[in-house]
């Protein structure tokens, strides 16, 4: 082989290398059974101050039901306000801050939220499609925390619908997914219907692949 048959050879393989590691990372096949969390790679996704590692989930290890997330907010980090329509449950590890959830989310806009204080060993869950976010308002320490969210079968509109608990989408929608869906809002009195939908979720990103087939 000449020197640039070399060259060409060397860079097709890395980008072979470079694709197939892609494809592990989101793969369901050869993930081990016990995995240790110091081990599971963390990442920000682009939002400074936070951390965030899969622990079981749909797209990285086939789980149907439920999703555990371990994430780490710095102090001032916080989540976005946001809603989504599957049920949420915090146990908080290590540090304290502000829980905000607003319960009158069936309005035109989340409304002036109530504030909660968080704390090591305490735990909370969001009632569905109620607007939130989790703030580290502690200056010294960080916030960590597990999440088990769970990922029932819903609808996401292709349009900004709202999807309040008594709703649904429209028929005959072609981008209808079974998935976990999250709504963003700029502030607590953004109407629902500006509110801004994020889908797939920051993590699930790079993994997702429209579904073939729904499921239901
Ligand atoms: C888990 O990973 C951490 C960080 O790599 C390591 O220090 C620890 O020993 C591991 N635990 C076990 C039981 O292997
Ligand atoms: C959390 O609560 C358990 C049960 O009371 C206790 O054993 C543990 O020490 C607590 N941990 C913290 C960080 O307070």
């Amino acid at each position: 082989m000449g020197g640039r048959e070399t060259v060409i050879f060397l860079a097709l393989t890395l980008l072979f290398c470079l694709k197939a590691a892609e494809a592990s990372q989101c793969s369901t096949h050869g993930v081990p059974l016990v995995r240790n969390i110091s081990e599971l790679p963390p990442d920000n996704y682009g939002r400074p101050g936070f951390s965030h590692s899969t622990i079981a989930g749909s797209l990285l290890h086939g789980m149907k039901e439920v999703e555990v997330w371990f994430e780490t907010f710095a102090p001032g980090s916080r989540t976005p306000i946001h809603r989504h329509s599957c049920e949420e449950v915090f146990v908080v590890l290590k540090g304290s801050g502000t829980l905000y959830v607003a319960s009158n989310s069936h309005l035109k806009y989340p409304g002036q939220p109530q504030e909660f204080s968080i704390f090591a060993n305490s735990t909370f869950h969001v009632p569905v499609n109620d607007a939130h976010h989790v703030w580290n308002t502690n200056q010294d320490e960080d916030l960590q925390f597990l999440v088990i969210i769970s990922r029932p079968p819903m609808k996401v509109c292709r349009h900004k619908v709202v999807l309040l608990k008594t709703s649904t989408c429209g028929g005959g929608d072609h981008l209808q997914h079974y998935a976990r869906s999250l709504f963003i809002y700029d502030d607590w009195f953004m109407p629902h219907i500006a509110a801004n939908l994020k889908f797939p979720i920051y993590w699930d990103e790079q993994c997702f692949q429209t579904p073939a087939k729904d499921e239901l």
